[in-house]
């Protein structure tokens, strides 16, 4: 469940864009109908999983009417036209001899199969990019003409994914020929998507008294910066290994924060040594908090920093620098900061959470910081 393939029965959050691509096979239930699609968007935004969620939904519900079929193809791995056309006979017709056979007698055989089964394909051809950079859009070309000086029509869908980068690579060959309408940009997740994706997962692999929701939280956190929906899995399975080698059937906020400090790209820029040394203090007050809890509030955030200044024998700080150093962690991704929707008629309570560093050592860090300051 927590695999890369695995495709969720429910998308989270894409109800939109299926509509979206529903519109743009809108008649498939008919003979002779076909429908075209491009999606672009950045990496680990769900474009595959959008793709097959679409293609698997309308054909069973068009199959009393239409037999549609599909097939996804990566062309990272069938990067040739060849190696393309070769899936698609081999998925139609198990088996068929198609050693040395070229693009075009492929293709013939293809609009036979079809047509002697009367069937309907929507193929995807997936990372798309990795095709045209390798051998143009010939292909596509040939794919959207196939039912052209031929006695059938409507043989063939064709949807084209890839990632938002390349989309200059696509402008010309592709979406122009297929039509600005036909082109559907997807967004990253952001931290609701993530949430509810990691959600959704976890909900699938673990059980429900082994993570609770405040650490699902916590990953979307680590992942929000991200937009990446791989990331959350990511997390979470990280997590629960990191859990199960401590002997722990619970997950808790160190696994993530270790898991998350191991990727690469969730870098926290914080320069300790430099820090004021009441900015030392108040986040020696977080940690404390948040060595056993995913999250402090800014009421609690004061109220341990002044206790933690006690300790010191200092005198604490007033509101507006405490919230000024507090800006400074969110600003270095340190710590995250979150609204309390329900509160938010009774003035706003914010949360505070440390997705991407472990709590623990980071107060152990800053003990002896603190004693030499002020010691100086
Ligand atoms: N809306 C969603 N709801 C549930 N799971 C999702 C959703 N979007 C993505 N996922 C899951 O996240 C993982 C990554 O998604 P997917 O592979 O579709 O991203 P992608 O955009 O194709 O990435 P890439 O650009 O690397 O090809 C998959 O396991 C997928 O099932
Ligand atoms: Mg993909």
């Amino acid at each position: 469940m927590l695999g890369y393939d695995y495709l969720p029965s429910e998308l989270i959050g894409r109800d939109q864009q299926l509509i979206e691509l529903a519109s743009m096979f809108a008649g498939l239930e008919n003979p002779n109908s076909s429908g075209r699609a491009v999606i672009t968007g950045p990496v680990g935004s769900g474009k595959t999983a959008l793709s097959r969620r679409f293609v698997e939904d309308i054909s069973r519900h068009h199959a009393e009417k239409r037999n549609i079929r599909w097939l996804h193809i990566n062309c990272r791995n069938n990067p040739s036209p060849t190696q393309v056309m070769q899936r698609v006979i081999q998925y139609l017709s198990p088996g068929h001899p198609d050693r040395g056979l070229g693009v075009g007698e492929i293709l013939a055989s293809v609009r036979r199969l079809l047509k002697q089964s009367s069937s309907h394909i929507i193929i995807i051809l997936d990372e798309a990019d990795h095709l045209l950079r390798k051998s143009g859009d010939d292909l596509v070309y040939r794919l959207l003409r196939i039912d052209e000086d031929q006695d059938s029509t409507g043989s063939l869908s064709l949807i084209l994914i890839s990632q938002e980068q390349i989309l200059d690579l696509f402008e010309g060959a592709v979406i122009s020929r297929f039509g600005r309408s036909r082109h559907l940009r997807i967004q990253g997740y952001d931290k609701e998507g993530l949430f509810g994706i990691a959600k959704q997962r976890a909900s699938l692999a673990f059980t429900p008294s082994s993570i609770d929701e405040s650490i699902i939280l916590l990953i979307a956190e680590a992942a929000a910066a991200s937009g990446d929906a791989r990331v959350v899995i990511d997390l979470l399975d990280s997590a629960a290994k990191s859990a199960e080698l401590d002997g722990r059937s619970e997950v808790l906020p160190a696994d993530v924060q270790i898991s998350s400090m191991v990727k690469a790209g969730n870098h926290v820029e914080i320069i300790i040594d430099e820090l004021a040394t009441h900015a030392m203090i108040l986040l020696t007050a977080v940690c404390r908090r948040l060595k056993n809890r995913t999250e402090i509030t800014s009421g609690d955030v004061e109220t341990l920093y002044r206790v933690v200044c006690e300790e010191f024998e200092q005198a604490p700080r007033g509101h507006t620098t405490l919230w000024k150093y507090l800006k400074q962690f969110e600003e270095c991704d340190l710590l995250v900061a979150r609204v309390d929707r329900l509160n938010e008629g009774r003035g706003r309570t914010q949360h505070f959470s440390m997705p991407h560093m472990l709590p623990a050592d980071l107060e152990k860090r800053l003990q002896p910081l603190i004693k030499k300051r002020l010691r100086a």
